[in-house]
């Protein structure tokens, strides 16, 4: 319909291309204002006339196809009023198709998402659940656009740091105690360390020592270091499971250990390889950035020269069109240096294929968390206790309903997804209990709630819920002319473009948004129409927005990785 106006439009306006008319029409905010709106203010520099004036000019040329009803001039604004069946079926029929909200724009290419990314022998805290909550969601996102998504998990699994947990382990270590509290334990083990080498430094050259075995290939000390690393996966898989996300690749620093000597050649080939006090460092100077260490004094690699390999080797693997990183707002300085060295390596590529996605913090601020040893508080915790204060919520409720653990695990951990994903990235995330686990607000439940009572609608009307297909042959689009239904399906034909909008701008918050947005719309349908009625003709008709307003809030929440439930 949109284009149909761009056509009309473009006749009478020669010096705009459709590209540039398509993009001033807008969508008025009301519907007394019509269906879509064009602003003539950009046309008053060409024809040296008045927005109004030329706003009249060019209604008065338009011959009106036959799917304008009227058109009208507010001020600058031309407002096309759409005849209601034609606008309304168009609507109706696009918004029903299968694969409605996904394109084909990214078929044959790639990007890599590196997000979550926990340390091992750390725990896996709030921060790493908003990277891999964020991470998660756009690869759902550049997935529904056709793209192939590499996920993957950069572990913080090589450093220094180990050499320290080996020291610790053979001093104070008890392998009984690592197998049955795990990361907490290594926790424990690793602040033992600091704590001892504040008195003995001498611990410090033999923790360097054991990291060099590491880094020389040492059995043992591989076999150790191998061990912390698998029993810190299998705490981060149960994280993983509560959320219901995988990854392609869990393939963290150390599988990049033994590519750093060919970034070290490539950087002195290049002759941007400086000394300074024994390390070697690429100066930015130039660039108004610190220098790039990529040495050590002791000849070691850092974080830095692992994600140069990693960048070389996915472009190599892959091929992407781009590279996401997902993390905190703290390491933007990490990730400018290190794209910068790519690109000062000759490749162009690194300025708009390589991108830090930095996100805000979590403000714990009056929430009460379960914390354990230390005051830590584990992501793990996190979702458990909102799944287990939504089961009992539904333990009041709704005691008679099926599967209660896994309708809780659903809407709990949902609840804490959509809370974090609800506002732009880099805001701070507030954390409130009451806030993000009710079931009217702009929150996870809610839209869960809505989805849940349009499978009812259709449960009591004898219709089966197994199958998101929408059957248009019974439909009358006659009589969907109240403003209700029409507003609802103007909220949902915008799905295609929320989803885009999201993956440029690396920001799930549009799809949320989206998803309450149509919530409240169908739940102002739903309180003004009856669907069970007795005239079959209205009924099947409603039946069918009910159809299509529940299979976009299931797409709409896929893509930001949670789930729905037919009953809660
Ligand atoms: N392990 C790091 C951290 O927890 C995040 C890694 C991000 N990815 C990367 N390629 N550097 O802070």
């Amino acid at each position: 319909m949109k284009n149909k106006i761009v056509n009309l439009l473009s006749e009478k306006i020669d010096f705009l291309t459709n590209d540039d008319i398509s993009q001033l029409i807008e969508i008025p905010p009301k519907p007394e204002m019509g269906d879509f709106a064009f602003p003539c203010f950009r046309l008053a520099k060409e024809l040296h006339k008045a927005p109004p004036v030329i706003a009249k000019e060019i209604a008065d040329s338009i011959t009106l196809p036959d799917y304008v009803d009227h058109v009208d001039i507010q001020g600058a604004y031309i407002n096309f009023f759409l005849k209601k069946t034609g606008f309304v079926q168009s609507m109706v029929e696009a918004v029903s198709a299968e694969d409605f909200g996904a394109s084909t724009e990214g078929n044959g290419k790639t990007i890599c998402i590196d997000y979550s990314s926990p340390n091992v022998a750390k725990n896996f805290h709030v921060g790493h659940l908003r990277t891999t909550i964020i991470g998660n969601s756009l690869y759902k996102i550049y997935s529904k656009l056709g793209y192939k998504v590499e996920r993957i998990n950069h572990l913080g699994d090589w450093g220094t740091q180990f050499g320290k947990l080996i020291v610790a382990y053979k001093n104070w270590g008890d392998e009984q105690a690592i197998k049955e509290k795990g990361v907490e334990e290594l926790m424990r083990l690793y602040v033992a360390f600091h704590n001892a080498a504040k008195e003995n430094p001498e611990l410090d050259d033999e923790a360097r020592a054991w990291f060099n075995k590491m880094e020389q290939g040492n059995e043992e000390a591989l076999k150790i270091w191998k061990w912390f690393v698998d029993i810190s996966l299998t705490e981060y898989k149960r994280t993983y499971a509560l959320l219901g996300l995988d990854f392609d690749h869990f393939t963290g620093e150390s599988f990049y250990r033994n590519m750093t000597s060919d970034i070290v050649k490539k950087l002195t080939d290049a002759n941007l390889l400086t000394e300074s006090e024994g390390a070697k460092i690429v100066d930015l100077e130039e660039y108004n950035m610190a220098p790039c260490l990529i040495l050590k004094n002791d000849g070691s690699s850092i974080y830095a020269t692992r994600d140069l390999a990693a960048i070389f080797y996915r472009k190599n693997t892959y091929n992407f069109v781009k590279a996401l990183y997902v993390t905190g707002q703290e390491q933007k300085l990490h990730f400018a240096q290190v794209f910068k060295v790519v690109e000062l390596l000759g490749n162009e590529w690194a300025k708009d294929q390589l991108v830090h996605i930095p996100y805000g913090l979590v403000s714990l601020n009056g929430a009460k968390l379960a914390t354990r040893e230390g005051n830590v508080i584990y992501a793990e915790d996190i979702l458990l206790e909102a799944i287990s204060k939504i089961k009992k919520t539904i333990e009041e409720k709704n005691p008679n309903l099926e599967d209660k653990d896994e309708v809780a695990r659903i809407v709990g951990v949902g609840a804490v997804i959509f809370n974090d994903l609800y506002n732009q990235r880099i805001k701070d995330v507030s954390f409130s209990w009451e806030k993000l686990l009710n079931f009217d607000g702009e929150t996870g439940p809610y839209v869960q709630y809505t989805y849940a009572r349009c499978s009812s609608i259709l449960r009591k009307a004898g219709i089966p819920t197994d199958t998101y297909k929408v059957d248009l042959s019974n439909v009358d689009y006659s009589i969907i002319t109240d403003e209700a239904s029409v507003e609802l399906l103007k909220e949902i034909s915008r799905f295609p473009a929320v989803v885009k909008d999201a993956s440029e701008k690396y920001e799930p918050f549009i799809v949320a948004r989206f998803a309450v947005a149509v919530a409240q719309s169908f739940n102002k349908f739903y309180t003004v129409n009856r669907i069970n009625v007795e005239d079959e003709n209205i009924k099947n008709t409603r039946i069918a927005l009910v159809k299509i307003t529940r299979k976009v809030l299931k797409d709409a929440l896929d893509l930001l990785g949670i789930g729905v439930v037919e009953e809660m």
